[in-house]
């Protein structure tokens, strides 16, 4: 007892806290060893967050105790937690995008000569912590310039440039590519070997298994319990999670019954292409079809979803809408047109966080139906309650800002937003990250009924497995190009691999 190494580095006991409406946290226990990477499961809502957000100090607990390398701790603000060793990556990567990658990783924290900043060792310092994670970046480069993965990284990268003892990542991996996460987990790994204590929350169930050696969950802000990774099949944990029991047949694809599409495209693209940032290529969207868009980060998904959606235009080639030709010269054009796009970066691209959970639902309708036709607050009240069923929104109620949810149910109103305005062609790029397991089945269920009904869907997502369950075609892009499609019975995991892959012919 004496010896402060045989306790764990981190204790939490009965741990409270409530907001306005919501029990966040009920009497929650938690318990991190040094050398071990803890993963912290729930679903959306579960108190993930919070249980991180009290223990570095951003929320104070309403009861319980808090032991950190046998010391009590209370902080009180997240500079507080650091100075004792808690390092934080949240799920929301809070960078400042006018500033230079080197800038930071090191803000707030360079010391100064008679008050000049000394550009040269800020500079050393963030390439030193940049090679740690074995990323090859200019560090003076602006962060706005740079890919949300590489954001990603740099936040890491500024969480172990003090001396950490516990490192909490927050959905980390969220927009890192296959490549990007390996690399990502050899650092943990490393980091695990030097003795840190790492909480990781995800809701990738490969990455918890591959990286993790203990499981905490939690369920509607209560402890569940904690496990050994290596002891707690898959299939346990998400019953655990979800508070049922499941089996292998929930997780069946649903059916992919004959679709029925249209005879002429909705959509053709001819030649379309934008130098810099997509190589001209074809594409016909069908109703009532499920289009995957398949490839690596920065293969040209995201880049041909702007070019759909009227926010980047095209410099060559002919878009076709209903065997028309059209030219979008923003969103709103291609929203007058029934489009909708759910973008990838929620939060940049797409809530507006004072807003009330039900106007950010109503927004695309309204602006479709233009500022003049007035949607009646008893039609908003009423598509706001539908969708919170429907998705299974966490809030206390539909006028709560949407700030105040947690991140997974953010990212349901948004795709509530869109379903919301019933469009003629909905774009979803990558819908489901964020969102819990049993959560990812209700959108799929609700995508196929949405196809079913005639809807032209185009679904971007790096979750291979995803798109062979929900695409009824799919194209495959490398290096902002168009390299491969796939239809029906030849739509696989390892088609779509060997097509990601394979080398310039
Ligand atoms: N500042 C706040 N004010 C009001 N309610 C809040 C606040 N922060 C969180 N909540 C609520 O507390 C509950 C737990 O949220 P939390 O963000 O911890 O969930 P989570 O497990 O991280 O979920 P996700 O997987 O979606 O990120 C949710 O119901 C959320 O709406
Ligand atoms: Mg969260």
């Amino acid at each position: 007892m004496s010896d402060p190494t045989h306790l764990p580095l981190l204790q939490l006991r009965g741990i409270s806290k409530s907001f306005p409406g919501v029990k966040a946290l009920a009497e929650v226990d938690f318990t991190v060893r040094r050398g071990e990477v803890h993963a912290l499961m729930g679903e959306n809502g579960a108190g993930k967050s919070t249980l991180i957000k009290v223990l570095t100090g951003v929320y104070q607990r309403d009861g319980g105790s808090a032991l950190f390398d046998a010391h009590d701790i209370n902080p009180k603000t997240p500079q507080d937690a650091q100075r004792i060793g808690i390092s934080t990556v949240y799920q929301e990567v809070n960078l400042i995008p006018h500033l230079s990658v080197a800038e930071n990783i090191c803000l707030g924290r360079q010391r100064s000569k008679f008050g000049f900043l000394n550009w040269r060792e800020i500079r050393r310092r963030a390439e030193k912590a940049m090679a740690r994670l074995g990323i090859a970046v200019d560090v003076a480069e602006t962060v706005a310039n740079c890919s949300i993965a590489i954001q990603q990284l740099v936040a890491i990268a500024r969480a172990l440039d003090i001396d950490a003892k516990l490192l909490i990542l927050d959905e980390p991996t969220s927009s890192l590519d296959e490549k990007e996460v390996e690399r990502l987990f050899g650092v943990m790994r490393k980091l695990k070997d030097e003795g840190l204590g790492i909480v990781f929350v995800t809701h990738f169930l490969d990455q918890v298994y591959a990286v993790s050696d203990r499981i905490t969950v939690l369920r509607n802000g209560n402890f569940v319990g904690e496990y050994e990774a290596a002891s707690l099949p898959r299939i346990e944990l998400i019953s655990k999670m979800m508070g049922k029991e499941l089996s292998e047949a929930d997780f069946k694809a649903a059916d992919r019954k004959e679709h029925q599409r249209g005879e002429t495209p909705l959509l053709h693209l001819e030649n379309v292409g934008r130098r810099g940032s997509l190589k001209p290529l074809n594409l016909e969207i069908f109703e009532g079809e499920v289009l995957g868009l398949s490839g690596l980060l920065g293969s040209g998904r995201t880049e041909t979803a702007r070019l759909l959606f009227g926010v980047d235009q095209p410099d060559s080639g002919t878009t076709r809408l209903d065997g028309n030709p059209i030219k979008l010269k923003s969103p709103r054009q291609a929203m007058e047109r029934k489009f909708g796009f759910c973008p990838e970066d929620r939060k940049t691209e797409a809530i507006i966080p004072n807003l009330s959970v039900r106007e950010n639902i109503v927004l695309a309708l309204q602006v479709n139906q233009g500022w003049m036709r007035y949607v009646s607050r008893a039609k908003q009240n009423e598509l706001a309650d539908k969708f919170i069923k429907a998705l299974n929104i966490k809030t206390p109620h539909a006028e709560q800002p949407i700030r105040l949810l947690s991140g997974g149910n953010q990212q349901k109103v948004i795709l509530a937003r869109w379903l919301a305005s019933h469009p003629r062609l909905l774009i979803l790029d990558e819908p489901t990250r964020g969102i819990d397991v049993g959560a990812k089945l209700e959108i799929e269920k609700l995508v196929a009924s949405l196809a079913g009904e005639g809807m032209a869907i185009l679904f971007i997502s790096s979750d291979l497995e995803e798109m062979v369950r929900n695409s009824h075609r799919v194209v495959v892009l490398r290096d902002r190009k168009k390299v491969c499609e796939l239809q029906g019975g030849e739509i696989s995991e390892s088609a779509i691999m060997h097509a990601i892959a394979k080398a310039e012919s």
